[in-house]
């Protein structure tokens, strides 16, 4: 039976988004940005007040001061860039971009890129989903905005796919782009600005107050159609592409398929709790993000603000906590006037080193209790984890992790080096405990053994799951606090997972009529799993191997553990039965996947 005749059996409700297919060329792009993209960004830093000069500063010292060796490649143009649109082309505004003046009168970014490339830099640019931008509409009275009539202020990329990708890939050969969406949020036929005629009306796809009104469908559609012109546009390169819609409109269901990053929330701020909220926003979607596909909760600020000079511990703790989540590291600070301790942060070859680790598993938190939170990543080799303890609040803090919560044998022999200090951590029954100062990050490499050998938890894995809605929309809330369609550990309205009185760190908790793949890859002999439905249930969960059903069961609140074997098989699915009487929730319970152990006789 297919899977389509299995969820209309079921009465599933699996909405357009869920079952856009990504398209060859769109999977193509995923190939690339195989670890989360590094470089430098103006927005936060010089807001729309830059031009070539500024960014060519920065990149020189990307490159003299050893950072473009330590990853930082890629230079990318914000917002601010353009004139106006003039038919087949964008003007580029030659006052702030000299180089692009060419002498028949026409302008090229070109030479800018070919400065970039030369210095064995990567360049980015920017645009907006829409018609219009975000300067346009929330900051009327910045400098460089574009000009002219309605139409050529129009320089977003709504309508022109194919037409800017040629340009902007294959003549001018960038390599990377943002692709905002205040153009198709912000632009209503109720807006003023939109009523006196300064801007033609877009109809929101992304309703910022209202997020379940907002049409995910039509948006994924929109960027699919970018992501297929980009690519053949970039005539066989692969530029990137960072999809800036702020965790709105189900981006966790299609962002994966049409962009190599995606934003989680709206700006960050050089503040300590502007930081954590885009660090929360980004956090609860580890089983989001892998290889060609990175959460991304904005640039970061370390060297800014609360993040500057004179506030090291909070610094560290910024970088922290993008390394711990594998995010892009997009530097958002001006490099001319950074100290050498602001240097060091960004530098720091461990720290970078979690974040690009070649597994690509984003951290998971294993705990949060007031203002002591844990998160822990595990990196490539078996039994090694990064693990940030987290000191949220104001006041010192004594912040403790069991091996045992981060699959860990508490017996085996296990060392913690603090990559910070290069001290090692004691580890003593079991347990690593960390006295932290008011904003500190402790962020530790943890080198154990897993609890059970040969045994894989969803922890160990998150970059191998693939999750996809069925149709149920959680009651609007701000995008932070979003429901989560699935998360380890933790149930979707963000509550810890239990499981016999205590958490399940093993366990999913899953939005019901939710869909689970994990790529198997061929490497395990066994599953076991314990669905359960916590309150009333009367719909049926379904678990397929490659295709094949091989458990189905009603849904209730007793345990049935279920072992499946799957020898050789490359794909899990978890379906998760529909909501029922109000009941929206379903858990996966301590889901073990064993490795296939090849003996020699
Ligand atoms: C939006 C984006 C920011 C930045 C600005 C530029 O707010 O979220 O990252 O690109 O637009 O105007």
């Amino acid at each position: 039976m297919t899977i389509g005749a299995h969820i209309r059996r079921l009465g599933l409700n699996i909405t357009g988004a869920a079952l856009l297919v990504a398209t060859p060329a769109a999977q193509a792009e995923a190939q690339s940005a195989a670890t989360p993209p590094m470089g430098w960004n103006p927005y936060n830093v010089f807001d729309l007040n830059y031009g070539e000069a500024e960014v060519m500063a920065q990149a020189d010292l990307l490159v003299s001061l050893g950072l473009a060796r330590l990853g930082y490649v890629h230079v990318n143009v914000d917002d601010g860039w353009w004139l106006r649109r003039e038919d087949d082309t964008i003007r580029v505004r030659t006052t702030i971009y000299p180089s692009a003046a060419l002498p028949d009168g026409s302008t090229s970014l070109r030479p800018f890129v070919d400065r970039l490339h030369a210095m064995g830099l990567k360049a980015g640019i920017y645009t907006d989903i829409g018609l219009n931008t975000c300067s346009q509409r929330w900051r009327p009275r910045t400098p460089n905005l574009p000009e002219g009539t309605v139409r050529q202020r129009e320089v977003g990329t709504y309508g022109h796919h194919a037409q800017d990708a040629a340009l902007l890939f294959a003549r001018w050969g960038f390599d990377f782009i943002k692709v905002d969406a205040c153009g198709a949020a912000d632009y209503g036929a109720d807006v003023k600005e939109v009523r006196d005629g300064t801007f033609r009306a877009f109809t929101p796809l992304i309703v910022r107050e209202r997020p379940q009104r907002s049409d995910a469908a039509e948006l994924a559609r929109q960027y699919a159609s970018f992501a297929d012109a980009a690519r053949r546009g970039a005539s066989g390169r692969s530029p990137l592409i960072s999809i800036c819609a702020w965790g709105q409109a189900d981006v966790n269901d299609w962002a994966r398929r049409y962009g190599q990053m995606s934003r989680t929330s709206f700006d960050i701020a050089p503040t300590w709790d502007a930081m954590l909220f885009n660090f929360d926003s980004a956090a609860s979607r580890a089983l989001f993000a892998g290889p060609g596909h990175w959460n991304d909760p904005d640039m970061l600020e370390v060297g800014n603000g609360a993040f500057d000079g004179a506030h090291l511990t909070a610094a560290r703790a910024h970088m922290s906590l993008w390394a711990v989540l594998a995010a892009p590291l997009i530097l958002g600070n001006d490099l001319r006037r950074m100290t050498p301790e602001i240097a060091a942060i960004i530098s720091n070859r461990e720290v970078i080193a979690i974040d690009q680790d070649p597994a690509g598993h984003q951290g998971v938190v294993v705990s949060r209790d007031g203002d002591g939170q844990v998160v822990a990543k595990a990196l490539a080799t078996t039994g090694h984890k990064a693990v940030a303890l987290i000191n949220r609040g104001t006041n010192p803090l004594t912040l403790s992790v069991e091996l045992a919560d981060l699959g860990l044998s508490a017996t085996a022999p296990t060392t913690a080096r603090d990559v910070w200090s290069g001290e090692t951590r004691a580890v003593r029954n079991g347990r690593i405990s960390v006295s932290l100062k008011p904003q500190e990050t402790a962020l530790l490499r943890v080198e154990g053994r897993p609890a059970e050998d040969n045994v894989d938890r969803p922890a160990d894995l998150p970059a191998r799951f693939d999750v996809a809605d069925a149709g149920y929309k959680a009651p609007d809330r701000t995008p932070a606090r979003q429901w989560v369609l699935a998360q380890i550990g933790f149930r979707p309205d963000g509550q810890p997972l239990m499981l016999d009185g205590v958490q399940d760190h093993a366990g999913l908790g899953v939005t019901a009529g939710s869909r689970i793949r994990i790529d198997l890859a061929g490497r395990y002999d066994r599953v076991s799993v314990d669905p359960r439905m916590p309150g009333k249930a009367n719909g049926t969960y379904l678990i397929r191997v490659d295709g094949r059903m091989l458990a189905e069961g009603v849904a209730s609140p007793q345990a049935h553990p279920i072992v499946l074997h799957v020898r050789d098989a490359r794909q899990l699915e978890l379906i998760a039965p529909p909501p029922s009487g109000g009941n929206t929730q379903f858990a996966w319970h301590n889901l073990r996947l064993t490795r296939r152990v090849t003996t020699r006789s």
